[in-house]
């Protein structure tokens, strides 16, 4: 008998193309059924834990509906909430939750803690967010794209604001879908090195630039996120250094025509970007939004082996 491999969704560099691809495929499908031919994919024991480290809307909410519309159940743990804030071990808490639980979420800030919690839970970890990196929204932004635009592949996504955890993963996915990521930031706010010198060593495109018009140049896709990411220091310091990066009209003007604006939310009108580009005709910032709940479905679908 072989014995399947625990699926973790922990990082887009951790799998392959086609398996991406088939999620992109799934989410898409989910998307088209009525939720109600779904609520007999999980067992009704099915239980997902939800753990939060920091705040969150979309992440939360969508990851609930997704797992009770596919059949299955939530427990949601807030940080303070479990003994893990008064010293018990991550793999302590993962073996434990692993007696009773069928997937789990977490949220959290240091991305050893998602790596520690998957190496000793025997059942499936999904990255919800850390410092490092957002694995499940930039899946949702590609289903996105690819509805509003078709085919990534070999498209001009550009990237303006602050080289942070968004990148890591938008990065990984310009390797693995074959496009090309264009980023604008202050140098002291440039993306990961190491996740960069990956990107180059397995022949990926990337420009790096301080100059968001060069960065917006021929773009399909155009993105921004917040100047301040939860858990950063020097709010007053970031937002000096990122002033120049907004994303608005004019810089909308440098890219195709046809472009699309995203943002992953929570927004800040007229710091990163502008009210009248992420109200206005190209942004898709709330299909994006919308987008979680499918993308979820597909990776909780694949994490519980339906798919
Ligand atoms: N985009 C995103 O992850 O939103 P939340 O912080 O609201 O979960
Ligand atoms: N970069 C942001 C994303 C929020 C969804 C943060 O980490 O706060």
């Amino acid at each position: 008998m072989t014995v399947m491999a625990v699926r973790h969704f922990l990082d887009i560099d951790a799998l392959d193309t086609q398996t991406l691809k088939s999620l992109i495929a799934s989410a898409r499908a989910l998307k088209n059924e009525t939720p109600g031919a779904q609520s007999t994919m999980l067992p009704s024991t099915s239980v997902l834990a939800l753990m939060f480290d920091k705040p969150s809307t979309r992440t939360r909410v969508s990851f609930d509906v997704a797992m009770r519309q596919l059949g299955g159940q939530t427990i949601v743990l807030n940080s303070g909430e479990t003994q893990l804030g008064r010293g018990e071990t991550i793999a302590d808490t993962a073996r434990v939750l692993s007696r009773y639980i069928d997937a789990i979420m977490l949220r959290t800030d240091a991305h050893s803690k998602i790596t520690e919690l998957a190496e000793y839970a025997s059942v499936p970890v999904i990255n919800g967010l850390t410092d490092y990196s957002h694995p499940c929204q930039v899946m949702a932004d590609i289903l996105t794209y690819e509805e509003h635009r078709g085919s990534i592949a070999g498209r001009n996504v550009v990237w303006v604001g602050d080289g942070n955890n968004m990148v890591t993963s938008w990065m990984h996915a310009a390797v693995r879908f074959g496009f090309s990521l264009r980023i604008a930031c202050p140098k002291e706010l440039s993306p990961d090195p190491a996740v960069l010198a990956w990107v180059k060593k397995e022949g990926g495109e990337t420009l790096v630039t301080q100059d968001p018009g060069e960065a917006a140049a021929g773009g399909d896709l155009v993105m921004t996120d917040v100047w301040v990411s939860m858990g950063d220091k020097n709010a007053a310091e970031r937002r000096k250094l990122l002033a120049p990066y907004q994303v608005d009209q004019k810089l909308m003007k440098c890219a195709e025509k046809d472009a699309i604006f995203m943002h992953c939310l929570p927004a800040h009108r007229g710091d990163e970007v502008t009210a009248d580009v992420i109200d206005g005709p190209q942004s898709v910032v709330f299909d994006e939004a919308e987008n979680r709940l499918h993308a979820q479905k597909a990776i909780l679908a694949w994490c519980l082996g339906l798919k």
